[in-house]
């Protein structure tokens, strides 16, 4: 008899057993999210910083042949090279077709990571 009422005890955890699994990973998933989106808020910010002293003196205003943040036209063939690409250009410069991007923009202090989080603030106002 001693097995009829050990059942419903060895169910029972069972059945919390799985309700743990289930939920403990969620949770994890959402915080991880939340994180993520502040991460990417926070370097957003610090992008809109880095090109407001360093970039825009050529970007705003179109200087030798700089794309312009929000011109969607300029943008169209740039966008899709992706951001690595796109900051791997602004990090070492490039000779194109309108003109010369320095690296980094001239100022050789910023870090490569600011210069990506730069280009990913350009590329969110234009989008
Ligand atoms: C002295 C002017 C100047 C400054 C300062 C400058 N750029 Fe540029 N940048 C250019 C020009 C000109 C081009 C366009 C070259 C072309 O495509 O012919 C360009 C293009 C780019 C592109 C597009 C690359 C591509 O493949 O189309 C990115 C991204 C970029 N710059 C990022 C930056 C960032 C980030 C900064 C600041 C850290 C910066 N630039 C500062 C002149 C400048």
């Amino acid at each position: 008899m001693t097995f009829q009422r050990i059942l419903p005890v060895w169910a029972l955890s069972l059945l919390l057993l799985g309700s743990c699994t289930k939920e403990a990973p969620l949770e994890k998933e959402e915080l991880t999210e939340s994180r993520e989106e502040a991460a990417a808020e926070k370097q957003l910010a610090v992008g809109k910083s880095i090109y407001e002293t360093n970039c825009a003196g050529c970007h705003d205003s179109d200087v030798a042949g700089a794309p312009t943040p929000g011109d969607k036209s300029d943008w169209k063939n740039r966008i899709p090279q992706g951001v690595t690409i796109l900051a791997k250009k602004a990090i070492e410069g490039y000779d194109g077709k309108k003109g010369m991007m320095p690296p980094k923009g001239g100022n050789d202090v910023l870090t490569d990571e600011e210069v990506t989080s730069a280009v990913k603030y350009m590329i969110s106002r234009t989008k």
